[in-house]
């Protein structure tokens, strides 16, 4: 099978190439990237005024699989990858049982190889059964191809433990995906701790739930040497602490998810539990400082934390309503319309975010589109804009504040190893995209895009 992509405008932050050029993809392998390709191929796709960029990683997706599938499961967790252009995905490991062994990272692997062309790399837990009392198998789970360790979900504790683990981690050369946020501060907390939470009734989740464990984790990875990855960064006190760190030349890596950058607290327009996630949505100058550290590198990913839950869940009152949104579909156009448009991003960070610093933060040879890797490849419009409609998504999980958002940013084609895993021109189910003629340029916010 033989793909030639034609005419796109190719950003990759391996070779640096950011210009015009086509692609001839053959036996799941990138052959070719040229000027001007006239190879015959079995298949052409024009992506003229389209970015092609290495297949999108998502370091941070919750599939539900095993045992609460009724949320989602691998089947549809990778399709709604595939949609929304990601090629690789670390599923979390707060499953049902708990993935703490390598038998149940086989487990999601195998599954995954019989139903998705994507890569679906599946975490292990730091601690059995994510209780906080005993190590994983972390050594063995590696072996089983678990790409990292997180108790996402929660923090470990222990911080004894949590050092062992991070001990144990290092040697297996895997790095350690750290959820912070002090259990013993919470105290019932639904959404972040300000005025719009007392305008709500709510109890709050102050920034301190984050900021602690942020500064310990970082703490804990200069005294042991393991890379950490901190997951779903919502503070602006997170931004300088990782800012600091790498001064510093701690190994640490840290990632912001689309509705963090994108809403503040100000936004919640009442008790919707689709406004209700783990950490919270913040204050607008945390959104403002998550924005300008992505801007400045300081911030080195943009991930989902993709979290499934059922309509029924999701109806409940807004304090017994599961914690987590759906992303997954949503995130390369949150990216393209709050950071790349309004200047904030360019499309070359946007790559790097996206998929070539998720694919060092494992040590995997992805994010690349030179010639001789494995054809992992997304394109995208740029300038196609829709309105966010859940009914389109691939996922079970229809949780999401952003149904009714006007955007732009859409996946044209999904190939992973070569394989075509989501085409839009033959999509069953595709967005009414607003010809181009009459699109009116979106509001360009011109404070953050001078910033
Ligand atoms: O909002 C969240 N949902 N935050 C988490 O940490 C866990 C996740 C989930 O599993 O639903
Ligand atoms: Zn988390
Ligand atoms: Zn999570």
């Amino acid at each position: 099978m033989s793909i030639r992509i034609k005419n796109g405008h190719v950003i990759d932050p391996d070779t640096r190439k950011d210009g015009i050029y086509d692609i001839l993809v053959e036996d799941g392998l990138i052959k070719t990237v040229a000027p001007s390709i006239e190879t015959e191929a079995d298949q052409t796709i024009d992506a003229s005024g389209c970015y092609v960029m290495p297949g999108l990683i998502d370091l941070h997706v919750h599939l539900r699989d095993p045992g609460l599938t009724y949320k989602e499961t691998v089947e549809t967790g990778a399709a709604a990858a595939a949609h929304g252009g990601f090629t690789t995905i670390v599923a979390m490991p707060n499953t049902k049982p708990v993935i703490d062994d390598e038998h149940k990272v086989a487990f999601v692997h195998n599954k995954a190889r019989g139903c998705t062309p994507i890569h679906v790399l599946q975490a292990g837990a730091v601690t059995r059964g994510q209780k906080g009392e005993e190590l994983a198998d972390i050594e063995n789970m590696a072996k089983a191809g678990a790409p990292a360790i997180s108790e996402d979900g929660k923090s470990v504790m222990n911080s004894a433990l949590y050092r062992k683990a991070m001990r144990i981690a290092k040697e297996c050369g895997i790095p350690v995906l750290a959820h912070c946020e002090d259990i013993n501060l919470v105290e019932g907390g639904v959404v972040n701790a300000d005025e719009n939470m007392k305008k709500l009734g709510l109890k709050g989740i102050s920034n301190a739930v984050e900021d602690v464990i942020v500064a310990r984790d970082i703490l804990l990875a200069k005294e042991t040497g393991v890379k950490l990855h901190l997951c779903h960064c919502s503070t602006a006190d997170s931004v300088k602490m990782v800012e600091e760190a790498k001064k510093e030349g701690i190994a640490v890596t840290a990632e912001v998810c689309p509705h963090h950058f994108t809403l503040s607290t100000d936004d919640i327009p009442g008790p919707d539990p689709n406004y209700k996630m783990n950490p919270p949505l913040r204050s607008r100058q945390d959104v403002e400082a998550l924005r300008q550290g992505l801007k400045a590198d300081i911030m080195d990913v943009i991930s989902t934390d993709h979290a499934p839950h059922s309509a029924e869940e999701k109806s409940r009152p807004i304090t017994e309503a599961p914690f987590g949104i759906v992303g997954l579909e949503t995130s390369v156009a949150l990216t393209i319309t709050e950071l790349v448009e309004p200047g904030i991003l360019t499309p070359m960070q946007m790559a790097e975010k996206m998929s070539y610093n998720p694919a060092k933060v494992l040590g995997i040879d992805k994010g690349s589109l030179a010639e001789g890797k494995a054809a992992d490849i997304t394109i995208i419009d740029p300038e196609a804009e829709y309105v966010i409609d859940t009914s389109a998504f691939r996922s079970l999980g229809k949780n999401t504040p952003f149904h009714g958002k006007k955007v732009r940013g859409l996946v044209k084609a999904t190939i992973s190893d070569g394989q075509i895993a989501y085409l839009e021109s033959a999509d069953r189910r595709p967005y009414a995209v607003r010809p181009k003629a009459d699109a009116k340029p979106l509001p360009k916010k011109q404070e953050e895009a001078q910033a």
